[in-house]
């Protein structure tokens, strides 16, 4: 293979090609990034949340610890009308409490700390203190706190437990030192380890895996989560904000519930975190054409009820971005701990919607009135369900006559579709709006993500450098997916409670997020084998990136063969050696296990390597 670059055809291409699209699929949020510990916390489990193993009511999770007590819900008198549902403990003699088994068990690690917290009330005059209990498999007590006294009224009780011992499968038990009847709400326990030390924060090592891709973005909260299973089922931002006990669960479309504990400011506040973007999606005014609930289908918000349905779209983008002094929402901002704008750029409208007249008269409403009102604001359009059919042609010519910026699309398909089209953007119609990949991956039937799959999605993001000017952003999906919990495959990080497993597809999305660059350098590649089905299986992308000066080259080899590489650097102004580093990703199809290596390398002007087969090569050449 001779590589020779044609420096004098440079062009610019986006920076913000790799993202992130978090969705709250197969456990992502409670019981994954969101680092409670407890699960249903708020007794709000319900029938409704259609957990699919489960028969859920209000008391799931939850138990008694030993003898003297009694439990049972009711919603007389709540801490909030969001949060209808409380525990009523009635105790006839003191010494056990109520038993939380977690999401699939409560992780402790000895010497770690906790912070416990939890709504009480006694509804006579007795007054005890809380004891909050760790326990390991066995029932041992691996940690205990108490709280101050429960008083008569709803009030916030808080304890920090250090465990003494460590387990995988813990409880917690919340006993009350009392007899009598006590209410319990909003029973929570939280590592005090979490990302960049967050209260109300994401698991540490989960957040970091996504914040070592380094995204330029991350979308959130879905895919069909942001439209919902019927009306009743969108996702309202506004729902999500706020102290916890006043957020709104929802039932997950994915079949379980939605604490909203994980909302839109954690999701603002991890963005900035990690330097990304937010790109939160909002539903186009009609629910998902796939639900089943409250009518069959798509339906759309009826006309009277569209305009509110706008404002809180405003609203939105005011609380993000509004100064707290002349905005009540950009005030919630505020003293919710931001009083700085989130300086949101992009806001995501509709999701794989069907093109009908429902959706394209909703949508344009929504998009008239943000570019009115915010003509700042980039929105991103949907091109509808991929196929090469009707639909998708339509949602593109939607978003082409009403000046749409961006347009999300997605595609999950086979290997050979990824093969066949590593080509898909050359053909693309620079006349039309810009392209956000919002969802892709390689579906290989009966197989999660391997080399296979790590290499074409690595050839697939090639092609999108390469189109970098018209290819604005691009984020794999789905992003997380819990042991037992996952309802859709192939995922890019696997995950339990104690560990943290990227697939190798993973590995892609890293080696691409992190030797991302803002200029394209074409090239021209002549082979020794000149055949069709040789060519195609030989990628390469030179990119420059303006920060760090560095030159980036990624090359995918997809021959079950090695290929020698020749590659004229010095057509670039590179006299001399430099120093370089080489990352290789490869392994045969199969290779669920292998991992990316990394080495020094010293560059010649005349760059000679060797391939190796089904693999990924990216070399990142420092100008310093
Ligand atoms: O990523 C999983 C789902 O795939 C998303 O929720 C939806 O947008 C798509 O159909």
């Amino acid at each position: 293979l001779n590589v020779t670059l044609r420096p004098e055809e440079s062009k610019k291409i986006s920076d913000m090609l790799i993202g992130v699209f978090f969705e709250d699929i197969n456990y992502g949020a409670d019981g994954g990034l969101y680092a409670e510990l407890v699960q249903n916390r708020d007794f709000e489990y319900s029938p409704n949340d259609i957990g699919r193993e489960e028969n859920w009511t209000a008391t799931n999770s939850w138990s008694t610890g030993g003898e003297g007590l009694s439990f049972d819900i009711d919603t007389v008198a709540p801490l909030h009308t969001h949060n209808p549902h409380y525990a009523v403990l009635d105790i006839k003699e003191k010494g056990h409490g109520l038993v939380n088994d977690g999401f699939d068990g409560i992780p402790v690690k000895a010497g770690e700390k906790y912070d416990f917290s939890v709504f009480a009330r006694s509804t006579s005059n007795k007054r005890g203190k809380i004891i909050v209990r760790l326990l390991d498999e066995d029932g041992k007590v691996i940690g205990e706190a108490r709280t101050g006294k429960i008083s008569k009224t709803w009030n916030k009780l808080t304890a920090v437990v250090e465990a003494t011992g460590s387990a995988v499968n813990g409880r917690i038990e919340v006993i009350p030192d009392m007899e009598g009847e006590v209410n319990l709400d909003m029973v929570s326990l939280f590592p005090q380890k979490t990302f960049k030390n967050r209260k109300n924060g994401m698991r540490a090592d989960l957040a970091q895996a996504i914040a070592d891709i380094r995204p330029r973005f991350v979308r959130f909260p879905g895919g069909c989560v942001a439209h919902g299973n019927g009306l009743d089922n969108i996702y309202h931002w506004e729902n999500t904000i706020g102290p916890l006990e006043s957020r709104k669960p929802l039932r997950n479309l994915w079949g379980y519930h939605q604490t909203m504990g994980l909302g839109y400011y954690e999701y603002f506040q991890f963005c900035e975190d990690i330097g990304a973007e937010p790109l939160p999606v909002v539903a186009a005014g009609v629910c998902c054409q796939n639900s089943s609930i409250g009518g069959a289908g798509q339906m759309g918000i009826p006309m009277e009820e569209m305009p509110e349905y706008i404002e809180s779209l405003l609203n939105l983008i005011e609380w993000a971005n509004g100064d707290p002094s002349e905005s009540p929402w950009a005030k919630m901002r505020a003293e919710a701990g931001h009083p700085k704008p989130f300086n949101l750029k992009y806001l995501g409208v509709g999701n794989e919607d069907l093109i009908t007249p429902v959706f394209e008269e909703r949508f344009t409403m929504i998009f008239k009135a943000i570019k009115e009102k915010y003509p700042e604001i980039q929105v991103v359009g949907t091109s509808g369900p991929f196929s090469e059919g009707p639909d998708y042609v339509e949602g593109w010519k939607v978003a082409s006559k009403l000046g749409v910026p961006l347009v999300d699309e997605h595609y999950y398909q086979p290997a050979g579709w990824f093969l066949n089209n590593h080509d898909y953007y050359d053909r693309y119609d620079r006349s039309k709006p810009k392209v956000y990949l919002g969802e892709y991956a390689t579906h290989i039937p009966g197989k999660g993500n391997n080399i296979e799959t790590a290499l074409l999605e690595a050839y697939h993001l090639i092609g999108c450098e390469r189109n970098g000017d018209i290819v604005s952003m691009t984020s794999y999906a789905p992003l997380l997916a819990k042991d037992r919990r996952t309802r859709w495959r192939p995922d890019l990080i696997y995950f339990n409670n104690m560990e943290v497993k990227p697939g190798t597809s993973y590995y892609t999305q890293l080696l691409f997020g992190q030797n991302s660059g803002n200029e394209y350098i074409p090239s021209v590649l002549t082979l020794s084998d000149n055949r069709d089905d040789v060519r195609k299986r030989i990628g390469i992308s030179v990119v420059k990136d303006s920060l760090s000066q560095d030159l980036i080259l990624k090359i995918v080899n997809l021959l079950p063969v090695k290929v020698q590489a020749n590659i004229d650097l010095a057509a670039l102004g590179i006299t001399g050696k430099q120093d370089a580093t080489k990352t290789v990703l490869s392994g045969m199809p199969d290779d669920w296990k292998a991992r990316p290596e990394t080495s020094p390398v010293a560059m010649e002007p005349q760059y000679w390597d060797e391939l190796p087969a089904y693999s990924l090569t990216v070399v990142r050449l420092k100008s310093k």
